[in-house]
C-alpha cells in the first residue's frame, strides 16, 4: 500500500477509455500513482476498459487502481473516496473527466428533459458533488500536511463557449461546468488548492465515433486552425502539466487543448 510521502495520488473519473485512459497513462509516466473511476467495471475484461488501462499504467511502474463509481449518484461519491483513501491513504489530485454526450442529437427545439437531466446529472451535477466531497478531504489532509500541493482539474470543452444546436443539454453543461471550476478556483485558493479547467476540442474517442466522417470534412475545412483531430495524449499532457505544477501561479486557468478552434476568424 502507498504511504504518505511517497507518489502523490490522483483520482481520475472516466478513466476507462478516452481521454481518461489519455490522462492515466500519460500522469502515470510523470511520477503519479492513479486511481481511475468508472461506471462500467469488467474486472474479467483486460481487452477495454479500467482493467485494460490498469495493465498498461503498471508496465510504466505506477499503481493503477480500478474503482467502481456513477459520478452521477451521490451515494457513490462516499465509497469512491474511502476505496481511494484506504488503498492509498492520500487524494492530491481529483481530474473531473467522466462525461457523456446527449444519446441522440436533438434540436434544442425539440429537446426532451430525459436527455437534459441525464448529461446534466452526470457532467454537471454529480461532478460538482464529488468535488465538494474531495475538496473536503483535501482540506482535512492539509491539517497533517500543510505542504501538501493539491490540485483539481475539470475536463470541460469547447462547447462551454461555442454554440451546437443539436446538443444544447451538452453545451450547458460544459458552461454550467466551466463557472464551477471558477466557484472552486475562488472558495479553495485560501486552502492553496488550485483548480484549472481544459477545454478540449475535437478528440478521437469513443465518444466523437458516431460523427468521424462529419468532424473529418470540418476538420478539412478550417474549423480547427491545425488542422487534425486531438488525440486523448493531448490532453493528458496538458494535465501533467498542470498536475506537476507547472502553472502554479494560476488557479483559475481557463486552458484549451483544440487546435486553435478558440480563435475566430473574419
Ligand atoms: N471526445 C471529445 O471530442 C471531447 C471534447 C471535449 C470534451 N470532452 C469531454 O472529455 C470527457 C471524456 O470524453 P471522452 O471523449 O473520453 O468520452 P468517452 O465516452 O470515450 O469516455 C468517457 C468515459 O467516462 C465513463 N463514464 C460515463 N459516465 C460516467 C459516470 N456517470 N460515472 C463514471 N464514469 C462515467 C465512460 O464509461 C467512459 O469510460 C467528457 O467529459 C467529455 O465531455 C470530450
Amino acid at each position: 500500500m502507498n504511504k504518505i510521502g511517497e507518489k502523490p495520488v490522483v483520482l481520475i473519473t472516466g478513466a476507462g477509455r478516452g481521454i481518461g485512459r489519455g490522462i492515466a497513462l500519460e500522469l502515470a509516466q510523470e511520477g503519479f500513482d492513479i486511481a481511475g473511476c468508472d461506471i462500467v467495471f469488467e474486472p474479467e475484461n483486460k481487452k477495454s476498459g479500467l482493467f485494460e488501462v490498469q495493465q498498461k499504467v503498471q508496465m510504466s511502474g505506477a499503481e493503477f487502481f480500478p474503482v467502481k463509481g456513477d459520478v452521477a449518484l451521490l451515494d457513490d461519491h462516499g465509497k469512491i473516496l474511502h476505496e481511494v483513501l484506504k488503498k492509498f491513504d492520500r487524494i492530491d489530485i481529483l481530474v473531473n473527466n467522466a462525461g457523456v454526450a446527449p444519446k441522440v442529437r436533438t434540436d434544442i427545439l425539440e429537446a426532451t428533459p430525459e436527455s437534459f437531466d441525464r448529461v446534466l446529472d452526470i457532467n454537471l451535477r454529480g461532478t460538482f458533488f464529488l468535488t465538494q466531497k474531495v475538496a473536503g478531504e483535501m482540506i482535512r489532509q492539509l491539517k497533517d500536511n500543510p505542504d501538501a500541493k493539491h490540485a483539481i482539474i475539470f475536463i470541460s470543452s469547447v462547447s462551454a463557449a461555442i454554440s451546437s444546436t443539436i446538443r444544447a443539454e451538452y453545451c450547458i453543461s460544459k458552461a454550467a461546468l466551466s463557472m464551477t471550476a471558477k466557484l472552486f478556483a475562488d472558495r479553495l485558493s485560501e486552502f492553496g488548492i488550485n483548480v484549472y479547467e481544459i477545454r478540449p476540442g475535437i478528440i478521437e474517442t469513443d465518444m466523437t465515433a458516431p460523427v468521424r466522417e462529419r468532424y473529418d470534412k470540418l476538420i478539412a475545412e478550417g474549423l480547427v486552425l491545425q488542422k487534425r483531430w486531438g488525440f486523448p495524449a493531448d490532453v493528458g499532457k496538458a494535465v501533467a502539466a498542470l498536475a506537476k505544477g507547472y502553472f502554479a501561479y494560476s488557479t483559475g486557468l481557463v486552458l484549451e487543448v483544440s487546435g486553435g478552434m478558440n480563435i475566430q476568424r473574419f
